[in-house]
C-alpha cells in the first residue's frame, strides 16, 4: 500500500504523543496516590498520638470511661474514622468487633489494611500497644480510616488521565497532519512542476527555490533534465543528419535511373549508369553500416575479442593496406615508438584506417604523416599527425560528432559523411580510452587512448 509521507508522520506524531502521555500521567498518579495515603496515614498518627497519650495515664477501669467519651468524638458518626481498643480485661476495652472480625484486628502494631466484611473495601489501620499501668493490662489500640474516597478519587483521576490523554493524541496526530501537509507543499509544488514538462519544453527546468533538503532533490533532477536534453537535442540533429546523407545518394540513384530510362541506350551505356548507381548505393551501405556499428557502440558494446599485441605492428598492418592510396597521392607514412596493450584488432585497425584517410586527405601531396606509439600509465596513446592547414579551436572538440564537417561544402561532395571520427570515438570507448585532437604550428594531430585490459 502507498502511504503518504503526512499520514506517516501523523501516526509517528500519535505514537510519540501516547508515549509521552503515558509516561506522565502514570507520573502524575503515583505523585497524586502518594500524597493521598500520606494525609491518610498522617491522620492516623494524629489520632493514636492523641489517644497513646490519655490511655498511657488511665490505670483504673473508672477512668477509662472517660476515654470511652473522648474515642466517642474521635470517632464521628459516618464511620469514616473506626476506633477500637483490646486488652485481657474487658473494662479496658471499646468499639464492637465480633469474633472474626476481632482476631484479624489483632494483627501487630504498625500499618495495616482490613476489610470488615467480606469484599467491602479495606480500612487503611494504625494498631499501637500501650503498656500496662495500675490496674490497667496491655492495651492493643487500633484506628481505622475508610480508603473508599481515597480510591474512588484516584478512579476518576485515573479516568480523567486516560480520556484527556488520548483526546491529547487524537489532538497531536491531527495537528501533525496538518503540519505535515504543510511542510510538504513544496513537494507538491515540485511535482505540479514536474508535471508539465514535456518534450516541447525540455529546456524548462525546476524552480532551485525551497527548502535545503529538496534543493539537492531540484538538483540531480534537473541535472537529469540537461542530460535528456542534450541526448534528445543530438538525436534530434542526428535523426535530420541520416536523412540528409541518405538524401544526396538516393537523389542520385531516381534521378541517373530516370535519365538513363527516358530514352533508348545502348547496352554499354546502361552498364555505365548501372556502375554508377553501384558506386552510390555502395555509400549508402557505408553509411548505413556506419550507423548500426555505432548504435551499438551506444547501446553499451564493449571490445570483446581481445588479443595483447604490439599496437606499432597494427597500425603497419593498417598502412599496408593503404599502400595504393598513399602512393598515389605521394603522401608517406611514418610510425614511431611502440606499446603492448590488449585490443580488438580489427576495431583498432577500423580507428587507424580512419585517422590516416583523414590525415592523407588533409596533408599536402608530398608530405609526411606520422603515426607515434607511446605507452601510457595504465594504457598506450596512438596519435597520427599531419601537417596542414590549422583546425580552428572552435571545431576541435567537434571534430567527434558524427556527421561534423569543418569544411561544409567539401563534406557535400558525398565522399566523406563526417562520420570516421565518430568510429574512432565509438573505438576508443570500447576499450576504455578517450579521444583527442590538437592543432599546432600547422601540424594537426588526430588520435585516441586505449585502456590496458586483461586479455
Ligand atoms: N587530419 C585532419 N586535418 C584537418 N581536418 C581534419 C582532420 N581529420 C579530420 N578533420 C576534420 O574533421 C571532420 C570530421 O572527420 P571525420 O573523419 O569524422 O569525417 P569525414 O572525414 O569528413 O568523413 P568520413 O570519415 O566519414 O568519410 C572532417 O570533415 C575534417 O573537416
Ligand atoms: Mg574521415
Amino acid at each position: 500500500v502507498r502511504q503518504s509521507i503526512a499520514v506517516r508522520l501523523a501516526w509517528m506524531f500519535a505514537l510519540a504523543a501516547l508515549v509521552v502521555f503515558s509516561l506522565v500521567g502514570a507520573a502524575l498518579h503515583r505523585v497524586l496516590y502518594r500524597e493521598l495515603e500520606r494525609h491518610q496515614i498522617e491522620e492516623l498518627q494524629t489520632r493514636v498520638e492523641v489517644m497513646q497519650h490519655m490511655i498511657s495515664r488511665t490505670d483504673t477501669p473508672e477512668s477509662w470511661l472517660r476515654v470511652h467519651d473522648k474515642l466517642d468524638s474521635l470517632a464521628p458518626g459516618d464511620r469514616a474514622i473506626r476506633v477500637w481498643a483490646f486488652s485481657s480485661d474487658p473494662a479496658f476495652e471499646y468499639g464492637d468487633a465480633p469474633g472474626t472480625l476481632r482476631q484479624r484486628l489483632a494483627g501487630p502494631d504498625g500499618l495495616g489494611e482490613i476489610a470488615l466484611t467480606e469484599g467491602a473495601r479495606p480500612l487503611r489501620t494504625l494498631t499501637r500497644t500501650i503498656p500496662a499501668t495500675g490496674a490497667r493490662p496491655d492495651v492493643r489500640f487500633v484506628v481505622g480510616i475508610d480508603s473508599t474516597g481515597f480510591h474512588d478519587t484516584m478512579r476518576v483521576f485515573a479516568i480523567a488521565l486516560i480520556a484527556l490523554s488520548l483526546a491529547g493524541v487524537a489532538g497531536v496526530a491531527a495537528l501533525g497532519y496538518w503540519i505535515a501537509r504543510v511542510g510538504l507543499q513544496p513537494v507538491s509544488r515540485l511535482s505540479e512542476e514536474a508535471r508539465r514538462i514535456r518534450p516541447s519544453n525540455l529546456s524548462q527546468r525546476l524552480e532551485q527555490s525551497g527548502p535545503n533538503e529538496l534543493t539537492r532533490l531540484v538538483g540531480a533532477f534537473n541535472g537529469a533534465l540537461d542530460r535528456l536534453e542534450g541526448a534528445y537535442k543530438q538525436l534530434d540533429a542526428f535523426n535530420a543528419d541520416v536523412a540528409h546523407e541518405l538524401r544526396t545518394p538516393l537523389t542520385n540513384l531516381i534521378g541517373q535511373t530516370q535519365v538513363a530510362l527516358s530514352k533508348q541506350r545502348t547496352v554499354e551505356q546502361h552498364r555505365e549508369v548501372l556502375q554508377s548507381n553501384l558506386e552510390e548505393l555502395d555509400r549508402l551501405r557505408a553509411i548505413v553500416n556506419d550507423m548500426l556499428f555505432l548504435a551499438r557502440a551506444d547501446r553499451g558494446a564493449v571490445a570483446s575479442d581481445l588479443v595483447r599485441v604490439s599496437l606499432a605492428a597494427e597500425v603497419d598492418r593498417a598502412v599496408d593496406f593503404m599502400e595504393v592510396v598513399l602512393d598515389d597521392l605521394g603522401v608517406r607514412v611514418r610510425v614511431e615508438g611502440d606499446a603492448q596493450a590488449s585490443i580488438d584488432r580489427s576495431l583498432f585497425g577500423r580507428a587507424i584506417t580512419n585517422l590516416l584517410q583523414n590525415a592523407v586527405q588533409h596533408s599536402a601531396p608530398g608530405s609526411e604523416v606520422v603515426v607515434r606509439v607511446t605507452p601510457e600509465r595504465g594504457g598506450a596513446r596512438i596519435a597520427v599527425a599531419n601537417p596542414g592547414e590549422p583546425i580552428p579551436s572552435e571545431h576541435l572538440n567537434r571534430l567527434f560528432d558524427r556527421f561534423y564537417r569543418v569544411d561544409v561544402s567539401r563534406g557535400n561532395s558525398g565522399e566523406n559523411h563526417g562520420l570516421g571520427l565518430s568510429i574512432v570515438k565509438a573505438v576508443a570507448a570500447m576499450h576504455d580510452g578517450a579521444v583527442f585532437a590538437l592543432s599546432k604550428d600547422r601540424v594537426n594531430t588526430v588520435g585516441f587512448t586505449v585502456a590496458l585490459r586483461p586479455a
